[in-house]
């Protein structure tokens, strides 16, 4: 019997379940390509910031994201850089602002109309892993492979601190938890597109699982024996 590897693999979860760097990993692995959807919805939310767009105009938000001319350098493994207006954006995405912002952008319908007839674009071009909120459940509702990573509040918390703090911010632990609880509330409650899993997704709890462990078990998942993937 040959190895079948899924083709188009969904991966979806709260912040700090890990699924950006797992799927990062995953995609190296098998040679898809990686697509980070979040840092799309935070490029729309850098420009808002930029332009002073207020983040609760949701015509004026629609029309920025149909402007934006967003392209995205996305290869097998690599950070998937973001081009907005011409210009690369990708180190400006994760700072303390578009945090605090990018949950009201990714709630407007118009963004996620535009964004999502990108990522269903950049899909069509091969074999891909995509990671998100709504990736199981919309964007890629076919998929072969859908992935619901999880973990506890706490320990996401404590993930996304190091992460900041890593990358020079002073943030407290306290100020982390509260935000991660506000944008976990805002994600899942939103109307269009909450994040939840899907009904034929696999849900992994990466409390206690190194990220090794997590690309490891994803890896098992997405190489099959048959042909039924
Ligand atoms: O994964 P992240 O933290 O970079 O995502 C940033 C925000 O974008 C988060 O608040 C949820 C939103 N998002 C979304 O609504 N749909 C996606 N497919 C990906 C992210």
């Amino acid at each position: 019997m040959s190895t079948v590897v899924a083709p188009f693999i969904a991966i979806d979860g709260p912040v700090g379940s890990g699924k950006t760097a797992a799927g990062r990993q995953l995609a190296a692995r098998l040679g898809h390509i990686f697509l980070d959807t979040g840092a799309m919805y935070r490029a729309i939310t850098y420009l808002a910031l930029q332009k002073n767009v207020p983040v609760d105009d949701a015509m004026a938000l629609t029309r920025l994201a149909s402007t934006a001319g967003m392209e995205l350098a996305a290869t097998p493994g690599d950070e998937c850089r973001v081009i907005v207006e011409g210009d690369d954006v990708t180190d400006e995405l994760r700072s303390a602002e578009v945090d605090r912002s990018v949950s009201a952008v990714s709630a407007v319908p118009g963004v996620r109309e535009v964004l999502v007839r990108l990522q269903r674009e950049i899909a069509g071009q091969g074999q891909i892993v995509m990671v998100g909120r709504d990736i199981g459940t919309v964007v890629l509702s076919d998929a072969g492979l859908k992935i619901y990573l999880d973990a506890s509040v706490g320990v996401r918390a404590r993930r996304r601190h190091a992460q900041l703090r890593e990358s020079g911010s002073d943030v407290a632990y306290e100020t982390v938890l509260t935000d991660l609880r506000r944008r976990d509330e805002l994600d899942s409650s939103r109307a269009v597109a909450p994040l939840r899993p899907a009904n034929d997704a696999v849900t992994l709890s990466t409390d206690d699982l190194a990220l090794e462990d997590v690309v490891d078990r994803l890896e098992a998942m997405a190489r099959r024996d048959g042909d039924e993937v």
